[in-house]
């Protein structure tokens, strides 16, 4: 499609593989299908789940949320929700909105879903971003913990927004600024537009000092750090990350070779995979971390507990 190589690929993104949705599915599919899979694991019924929400960039359209279109498919009767717009790092918000839905005590289970349809916003013309994103699902369930978890479960967030990057990684045109056209389309505005290297530079420096600064202020170093299950941009950013932190390579969860950048979708499908492989067990401190458009910046410490 573009003038690109496979080690071109590889060698600056880490990305060897991407999943790509067939034409029929959309945004609230994968998620809905993400969320039942997680149910089914702790052999939850979804009329158990108080709250969904739904991280995500990709909607299947502005309104209804794709929060109620899970809703409805599910047959989450008794749940409320909402989506939450915060690009890459929208499944980090997601966990720490979550979990003080759950720590307020008014809520004891919340369903929190990240879900990226990218290649319906992505321009295949455009080799700078064509080669970075796919498409993706994955969701986590929050619960209420009892006395036998042990002090498990959420220990702290730190997040940051900075307005003024927003220009380097953006969708101009389908909003209220720049409404659907024959001009916005002729133009290619209704896909990712991306200054890479603004946005490389950013992220290499925000991914390690908000991980620092979180670990620093709960009294901890990386080598405390039992796993890392950083957003996949690219696995430089992840690399040069984790080694300021000292958190070895053996600690941190890197699967963006099979999957690419997907968005909201990248922590839950690498915590599926860190599960998967056996790396995750009771009581070890993760620390989820992410910078995306926006920009928006988060990084949020746990206590596993199962
Ligand atoms: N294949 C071959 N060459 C490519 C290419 C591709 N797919 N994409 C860009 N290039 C070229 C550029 O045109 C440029 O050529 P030039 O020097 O002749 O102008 C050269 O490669 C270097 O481009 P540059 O943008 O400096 O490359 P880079 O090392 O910064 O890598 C990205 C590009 C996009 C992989 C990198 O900037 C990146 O990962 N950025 C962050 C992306 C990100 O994290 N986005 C989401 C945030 S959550």
């Amino acid at each position: 499609m573009v003038d690109t190589t496979s080690q071109w690929i590889v060698e600056r993104t880490g990305i060897c593989e991407r999943r790509i949705a067939d034409p029929e599915t959309a945004t609230s599919d994968m998620a809905a299908e993400a969320a039942r899979a997680a149910l089914e694991q702790r052999g939850i019924a979804s009329s158990e789940i108080d709250a969904i929400l739904v991280c995500t960039v990709t909607p299947d359209m502005f309104f209804p949320s794709t929060a109620c279109l899970v809703q409805n498919r599910l047959g989450a009767r008794g749940a409320w929700g909402f989506d939450l717009v915060a690009a890459c790092s929208g499944f980090v918000y997601g966990l720490t909105t979550g979990a003080h839905l759950v720590s307020s005590g008014a809520h004891r289970r919340v369903l929190v879903i990240g879900a990226d349809t990218m290649s319906r916003i992505i321009d295949y013309t455009d080799r700078s971003t064509c080669i970075l994103f796919g498409d993706g699902a994955g969701a986590m369930l929050l619960e209420a913990s009892g006395e036998s978890d042990n002090g498990a479960g959420f220990i702290d967030f730190l997040g940051e927004i900075d307005g003024s990057g927003g220009d380097f990684l953006k969708m101009p045109a389908g909003g209220s600024r720049l409404p659907a056209s024959v001009e916005t389309v002729q133009q290619r505005l209704h896909y990712v537009h991306q200054e890479g290297q603004q946005v490389f530079k950013y992220a290499v420096k925000k991914m390690f000092e908000v991980c620092r600064d979180l670990l620093q202020r709960n009294g901890f170093t990386g080598d405390d750090v039992t796993m890392m299950i950083p957003h996949q941009a690219n696995r430089r950013i992840i690399t040069a990350a984790a080694e300021r932190l000292n958190i070895g390579p053996d600690r941190v969860l890197v699967n963006i070779d099979r999957y690419g950048n997907t968005t909201a979708a990248t922590i839950p499908l690498a915590t599926q995979d860190a599960i998967a492989q056996g790396r995750l067990k009771k009581g070890d401190l993760v620390l989820f971390a992410a910078v995306g458009a926006g920009y928006t910046v988060g990084a949020s410490l746990w206590r596993w507990a199962y």
